[in-house]
Formats: C-alpha cells, sequence, structure tokens
C-alpha cells in the first residue's frame, strides 16, 4: 500500500520547499527571462501562465515524481478505460465518454454506452429543433418561449453556468430559467416572469427524487393546473432521469423522457441531457461544439506528456501549495461576467468531488484533501476580498482567468485585462515599507506621518496566481475550460487515493431531514434529536404559533 505522505517522493518535496520557501518571484524573474515562457504553456484558445508561482525549475520534476509514485497514468487509464473509479459505488465516471464523438464501443455490461449516448444526443437534437421551429406547442396550442429547468446541484449548477456564459450564443427569442432552491421564493420570482401557456418544464434530476426538485415540480405542475384548467399538460413537462420508472409515474411519457446513466456523475452530467436547456438556448450544433471542446481537452490530458500537460501541471500547484505551503483554499476570479457561474459550479465539482477524509482501502488518511474553494468575478472581488489577498496572512493560488475577445456591444476589454494583470502583478509585486515612505513623502506627507503610515501601506508580495487567457468564450472554449478543470479536480483525488466521485457526506443531511420535517408538523419532538436540533424546532414551532396567534 503506498501511503503519500511517506513516500521518497513526498520527502523530496518537503526537502525542496525548504529551499523555495525564501525565494523571491520577483528576482526569480530578474535571473530568468525566460521564465515566462518555460512556464506556460497553450492548449487550443486556452493560454496557462503559471510562471507567478513559488516554483524553480525544479519543482514541476519533483511533482511529476510524486504523480508518477502514485500511479496518476494507470488512474488515468482506469478513468477512460470505464474501470469502476468510483470504487465505493462499484461504477465507473464516463463523463469523458458523454463528449466522445467517435463510435468506438466503450463497453459497460456488456452495453454499449456509445450507442445509448449518440441515440441520446439525436433525440436531444430532434426535440431541440421541435421547440425552436415551433413545432412542439404547449396545451393551448402556443409555441415554447420559456424554458425552466428544475434541479439542483449537478442538475442545476452546470447547464446554468453555461447557458449564462454562452448568452451571446443564444439563437432567438427562447429564454430560459433555472429554479432549485425549495425557497419558494426562487420560484415565485420565475413565475413572474413566464407565461404558462408557453413554457416548458425540464425535470432534471439523474435520481427523480431528490426532495428539492420534486417539491418544486409538484408545486410548478399544481401551479399550472390552476392556471390552465382542465388542460393537457403532458406538452408542458419533459424529464431528465436515470429514473425512468419514477419519471413516468410522475406523469411523463417516455417519449419525453431523456436519458443519464448510474456511471455519470451528477456534477460532471451537463455533457448529456442535463445540458438540454443549454441546447436549447444555443442550439444543438453549438452544444456539439461544447462537447468538442472539452473532447479536445480529454484527448490533451491524456496523450500529453505530465511535462506540458495542463490539468497535471494545475493539479499538481494546487498539491505543492495545500501540502508544503499549507494553503487551506483556492481562490477562482474569472475577470468576464460570461463566467459568473463558473465558480459555483466548481465549488460543487472540486468540492464534492475531494472533500474526503478515507483513503481507497477505507483508512483516515493524514493530509488535507481538497481545497475551499471560493472567488467572485473581477473586478467586483476587488473591491471586496482581495484586501485580504493582498496583505492578509492566509496563503491563496488563485486562478485569474482573463478572456481577450468580448462578446458584448460595448467593449470594456481592455480596462477588464489591465485590472486582472494589474491584481496579479500587485501581488507578486507587493510593496516595501521603504517603497511606501517614499511615495508617501512625494505626496507631501510630513516625515513623522510618512513613518507611522509605510507599515500600514507595505504589502507583501510574493503571492502566486495563474493567469489563464481564454481567446473567447464560445461553445467550444467554454467545454474546454471546464474539462480543464474536471481533470485537474480528478489528478489531485488521484493523488490522495480519494474516491472523487462518491459524496456520501451528503447523504446523511438527507437521510436527517425527514423525521426533522415530521417533528415540525407532529405534537411530539423525537428526544433523539441533540438539544440543539430539539430546542430550534421547538423555537420553529413557536414562531409558528405566534404568527396564527397574530393572524387571528
Ligand atoms: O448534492 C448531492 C447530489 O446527489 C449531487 O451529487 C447531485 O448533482 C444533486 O444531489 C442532485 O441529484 P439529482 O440529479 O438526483 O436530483
Amino acid at each position: 500500500m503506498t501511503i503519500l505522505t511517506s513516500l521518497p517522493e513526498w520527502r523530496a518535496l518537503l526537502a525542496h520547499q525548504k529551499t523555495v520557501a525564501s525565494c523571491s518571484m520577483l528576482l526569480a524573474f530578474k535571473n530568468d527571462p525566460t521564465r515566462f515562457t518555460r512556464f506556460s504553456l497553450e492548449q487550443g484558445d486556452i493560454f496557462l501562465d503559471y510562471s507567478k508561482n513559488r516554483i524553480t525549475p525544479e519543482t514541476l520534476p519533483l511533482l511529476f515524481n510524486l504523480a508518477e509514485a502514485t500511479l496518476l497514468r494507470k488512474k488515468m487509464d482506469d478513468l477512460f478505460a470505464g474501470r469502476a473509479v468510483n470504487f465505493t459505488e462499484k461504477r465507473p465516471a464516463l463523463h469523458t465518454a458523454l463528449r466522445n464523438p467517435h463510435a468506438n464501443p466503450v463497453m459497460i455490461q456488456g452495453v454499449n454506452i456509445m450507442t445509448d449516448i449518440h441515440a441520446a444526443l439525436q433525440k436531444m437534437r430532434e426535440f431541440t429543433e421541435q421547440i425552436r421551429q415551433h413545432a412542439w406547442r404547449g396545451a393551448t396550442g402556443k409555441p415554447i418561449r420559456d424554458i425552466v429547468n428544475i434541479g439542483i446541484g449537478g442538475s442545476h449548477l452546470g447547464p446554468m453556468m453555461a447557458t449564462h456564459a454562452l448568452r451571446a450564443f443564444h439563437l432567438d427569442s427562447l429564454r430560459c430559467h433555472f429554479i432549485s432552491n425549495i425557497d419558494s421564493a426562487h420560484l415565485q420570482e420565475v413565475l413572474q416572469e413566464i407565461d404558462p401557456e408557453a413554457t416548458l418544464f425540464i425535470i432534471s434530476s439523474k435520481s427523480f427524487t431528490t426532495l428539492e426538485t420534486m417539491t418544486n415540480a409538484n408545486t410548478l405542475r399544481a401551479w399550472l393546473q390552476e392556471k390552465l384548467p382542465g388542460k393537457n399538460l403532458t406538452p408542458h413537462f419533459v424529464a431528465v432521469t436515470a429514473a425512468f420508472d419514477k419519471a413516468r409515474e410522475w406523469g411523463i411519457p417516455t417519449s419525453q423522457i431523456f436519458p443519464l446513466w448510474e456511471w455519470v456523475g451528477g456534477r460532471f452530467s451537463v455533457w448529456s441531457a442535463i445540458g438540454l436547456p443549454v441546447a436549447l438556448m444555443i442550439g444543438m450544433d453549438a452544444f456539439l461544439e461544447f462537447l468538442q471542446g472539452a473532447h479536445k481537452m480529454d484527448v490533451h490530458f491524456q496523450e500529453t506528456d505530465f511535462s506540458q500537460n495542463m490539468p497535471v501541471i494545475m493539479a499538481l500547484l494546487g498539491i505543492w501549495y495545500i501540502h508544503f505551503f499549507a494553503a487551506k483554499t483556492h481562490a477562482v476570479i474569472p475577470y468576464t461576467h460570461q463566467l459568473n457561474y463558473f465558480r459555483a459550479h466548481l465549488q460543487q465539482l472540486d468540492m464534492e468531488s475531494n472533500g474526503k477524509s478515507m483513503n481507497h482501502h477505507g483508512e483516515p488518511v493524514d493530509y488535507l484533501t481538497g481545497p475551499i474553494i471560493w472567488g467572485e468575478q473581477g473586478c467586483t472581488g476587488q473591491h471586496a476580498f482581495h484586501q485580504l489577498l493582498h496583505q492578509g496572512q492566509h496563503v491563496v493560488p488563485i486562478d485569474f482567468i482573463l478572456v481577450g475577445e468580448s462578446t458584448e456591444e460595448f467593449n470594456h476589454q481592455d480596462i477588464l485585462i489591465a485590472s486582472g494583470l494589474s491584481q496579479a502583478e500587485a501581488l507578486l509585486r507587493g510593496k516595501t515599507t521603504a517603497e511606501a515612505y517614499e511615495e508617501l513623502r512625494k505626496n507631501n506627507y510630513s516625515e513623522k506621518d510618512a513613518r507611522q503610515l509605510a507599515p500600514h501601506q507595505s504589502i507583501p508580495g510574493n503571492r502566486s496566481s495563474n493567469i489563464l487567457f481564454l481567446k473567447k468564450v464560445t461553445p467550444f472554449n467554454l467545454g474546454a475550460l471546464l474539462a480543464l478543470y474536471e481533470h485537474k479536480i480528478f489528478v489531485q483525488g488521484a493523488l490522495w487515493d480519494i474516491n472523487s466521485f462518491d459524496q456520501w457526506g451528503v447523504e446523511l443531511g438527507k437521510q436527517l431531514l425527514p423525521p426533522i420535517l415530521q417533528d415540525l408538523t407532529n405534537g411530539k419532538i423525537n428526544t433523539e434529536h441533540d438539544a440543539s436540533t430539539q430546542g430550534l424546532i421547538q423555537h420553529y414551532k413557536n414562531l409558528r404559533e405566534q404568527k396564527k396567534t397574530h393572524e387571528k
């Protein structure tokens, strides 16, 4: 059994860190004019500059050794070959097959899943064309104008992120809305904007049992029944699910159910029919481009030497900071409004995948796994939390995502790019107390005031960041970018020897919810709850009673 932290390759990194810890990146740039070209690479329309990291030419080779020692190559082969990498659920994780345009068979339990995948894509094409050409009509004969996706987690975040990011590629007057939160305020907001006669609801749920999704679906059906009394509501609902029986029981005919399979994890499902809202908005051809972009990244990941492999390098840099610089979080800051929901999607992708504590053998690991993913779009974040990045004491590796070409009419691109670059430069450069003092004196501060203020205005610098520079946010490039992060997360999980494809922690919350819900309606509160939970249930019941008395 290989224990990561007892590997000689790990110890070599520990020793190396001691030599790097006090190095100045600025000095390294001065001493090595090739540092930028040495530590950057391009894959299609994505350029990665990782030169502003606390690394020397020795660092990555040492990290590659660690990756080899933890059998990364074999684990990558297992992923692509459809072996049961999700070992607690004994399932493969074949999201890469979903975006593979080639017909080479991939067999799962005697079934060629490539045939199923391509048939599902064809079904999506036919359906999107029917909607777009107004051949699909609502109960009163109106063509569909509003699409409402009802889903949560992977059945929501991926399609919402991509639909928003690709707004410039939306084809015509269709409008797309997303409902995920069980708080009916979310639902109310959407209901105000839609025409019941011209709305298609997509119930998106792999399990077709998720409480939030099914509650919202039931409420929306009741709402529609009220709005269109006596009408046949069948054309207003389609489902995307792996649970055909449950969807049929709910009332959706088989012809209106789009498949999902056990071997697709929820957070990796946007490439399947879970991406239906995206396909409806940008058209099936552009949706296929989205898949092709991801496939191109899959091929790059699979076939490229670690030294030029973008997901591998990003993953190993993350490992470098988490384990050797005690970083606990990772910020993702896209300087484009188009990627406004990218961070939210990544949070599920990364934290649901790698927020784990047990290794392959069911033993607790003695190191931190997945970082806390956070961030905000730039420049918004600059005026909120960047202060901590510049002068706070946390080690926060950052991915700045910049976009070369805007798809928008009003072009603020130069300012956006300058903003992102200046943040990365400021983090690198910092400001010494002497520089701050000089600046204050030049601005006519007295010597006494300048001396007092200078330490407060000094900025440590030598802080790392990656710059991911996208040529433009297109369906193809978005697919590639998302697949890049999926593989980065996979590589980290592989090194940590954890299962990146299950989410048992989420299940416990789901188990504990029904008894609490029962106690909210029952007279008695189950004393098996801890005292805090019992007290809070009682507190809520009191509030409810007070409201009732008030209303009388
Ligand atoms: O959050 C847990 C989870 O199981 C996610 O992995 C999944 O994306 C989400 O719930 C929604 O599940 P479903 O698609 O089955 O409704």
